[in-house]
């Protein structure tokens, strides 16, 4: 439906002509008369027509602020989109929405996020073009999560192929119904997580147990993704445990954001979400006191245990009691934080009945270790965070190239990690399968390269096994 991009011809020819998607929203005064209203003077834009609307869909707010008890914070919203013809360009349209927007009573800088709007207008896609400026993103960056935007959208241009996920808009809003369907249950307490997890077993069900501090992303989805095919239900807790955390404000300011995480769990299968407090999670201690620290074993000792004095007893005492809770037959931990694994591996045999499953790294198309950290990295951050991987891949060639010594490739990882912008608390090979807490001796069979630093303000840890066979990608 869209015209071609005219490529290469002379801007003196026609002007070109893209159809575009607004999408319009309200829940202020009248908003039916507002749309229509709006569309008449949409109309009267010159180098926009009109081709076709959606009906006016009725919806639920989202987010926003909360109304006192029992009231509604704000009035259900009316939705639609509209398809134009326009020979204007992305800003010069967006520039004549924003003026109909002001035109019924909209400002944009004294207004709530998510609060009430006289007129909401927003451009959805406009022709094929991909625009990616601060305020002015093509198309849409949430146009595919948005069932009150994809539901009128698929009234006026099912056929659509959105970018991102390569599906139609129809396809895109059948898959969004389905996964909201099978959301995962949100238990809000240990108490109900437990005894929910013990019906399904009496049930004779397994469970694929996947522990998270949430600010989910595809890393932790790819866990949650495996447990849910290799058992019959895949369970997450959401639960940032303070026990873990030796610097206040790293606790303070980690990124929580349950209903998003729930979103996202609905489209990895998950069947049942938990969270919980520190004293909801310890039933029987008397208020404020902190439970008994579960040792951590030899495998804590160095790396992140000497740069985070008590990290791992914090993990080691809530993922003691959150096997307790879910007495989970297999549970899902990443790589990215292998010494984790190792203090996880040791709790696990000491318990017995969980079979600990590792899996690899996910990283973004950059190499950078994907990590609920990342949403607080600048651009610039990000950036310079890309050296952690680069350094760690550097140190896996030498190993390719037939470098055995611990003490070289250490160097090779130090020499990588140079810049001012990147404070490097170690630069580390040790061998996975007999951890030490200072530089085995070499030559090794087996090695693996961690670093952890900070980097605009930011700690970040990442590692990748040297001695793994290649797989022909870029990543861990
Ligand atoms: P969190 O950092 O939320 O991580 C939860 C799980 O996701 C961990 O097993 C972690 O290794 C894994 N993970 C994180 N980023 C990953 C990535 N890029 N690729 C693959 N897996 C990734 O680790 C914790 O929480 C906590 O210490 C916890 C175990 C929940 C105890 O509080």
């Amino acid at each position: 439906m869209t015209a071609p991009v005219e490529a290469g011809r002379p801007r003196t020819e026609r002007p070109r002509r893209v159809v575009a998607a607004v999408a319009l929203g309200a829940n202020l005064g009248e908003p039916e008369r507002t749309f229509k209203r709006a569309l008449a003077r949409l109309e009267q834009v010159p180098g926009v027509t009109v081709l076709r609307r959606s009906q006016w869909h009725v919806t639920a707010p989202v987010g926003g602020p909360r109304g006192s008890a029992g009231q509604p914070a704000q009035p259900d919203f009316l939705n639609g989109v509209v398809l134009v013809e326009t020979t204007l360009g992305p800003r010069a349209l967006l520039a004549a929405l924003q003026e109909l927007e002001r035109h019924f009573g909209r400002d944009r800088e004294r207004e709530v996020h998510h609060g009430p709007r006289s007129l909401d207008l927003d451009l959805l896609y406009h022709g094929d073009d991909v625009v990616d400026e601060p305020d002015l993103t093509l198309p849409h960056p949430r146009l595919e999560e948005r069932v009150f935007v994809l539901a009128p959208l698929a009234e006026v241009a099912p056929q659509r192929v959105l970018s991102r996920s390569q599906q139609t808009v129809a396809e895109r809003l059948a898959a969004l119904s389905q996964a909201a369907a099978a959301a995962p249950l949100p238990l809000p307490d240990p108490a109900a997580a437990r005894a929910w997890c013990a019906a399904q077993r009496a049930a004779g069900k397994t469970l694929g147990f996947v522990p998270t501090m949430g600010a989910l992303h595809e890393g932790h989805l790819e866990l949650v993704r495996r447990a849910a095919r290799e058992n019959d239900f895949a369970v997450v807790s959401v639960f940032v445990n303070p026990l873990q955390f030796n610097d206040p404000r790293d606790l303070e300011r980690y990124p929580r954001d349950f209903e998003g995480d729930a979103r996202l769990l609905a489209g990895a299968r998950c069947a049942m979400v938990f969270t919980g407090t520190l004293a909801g999670f310890f039933p029987e201690l008397p208020a404020g006191q902190a439970p008994t620290s579960v040792d951590p074993g030899p495998a804590a000792e160095g790396l992140e245990g000497t740069f985070r004095p008590g990290h791992f007893a914090g993990v080691a005492t809530i993922v003691d009691r959150l096997f307790d809770v879910v007495q989970p037959h297999r549970a899902y931990f990443g790589q990215k934080d292998l010494q984790q694994t190792l203090v996880v591996r040791d709790l696990a045999a000491r318990r017995g009945g969980v079979e600990v499953v590792v899996c690899p790294t996910v990283r973004e198309p950059s190499g950078l270790a994907r990590s609920s950290r990342n949403t607080l990295l600048s651009p610039e951050a990000r950036e310079d965070a890309l050296l952690l991987s680069r350094a760690l891949f550097a140190a896996r060639e030498r190993w390719r190239a037939g470098e055995r010594d611990p003490a070289e490739l250490e160097r090779v990882l130090r020499g990588a990690l140079t810049s001012p912008a990147v404070r490097v608390e170690y630069a580390a090979v040790r061998d996975p399968e007999r951890w030490t807490a200072a530089t085995p001796p070499g030559p090794l069979q087996r090695a693996v390269a961690l670093v952890a630093a900070v980097v605009g303000g930011v700690r970040l840890i990442d590692n990748v096994v040297l001695s793994d066979e290649p797989t022909g990608d870029a990543g861990a």
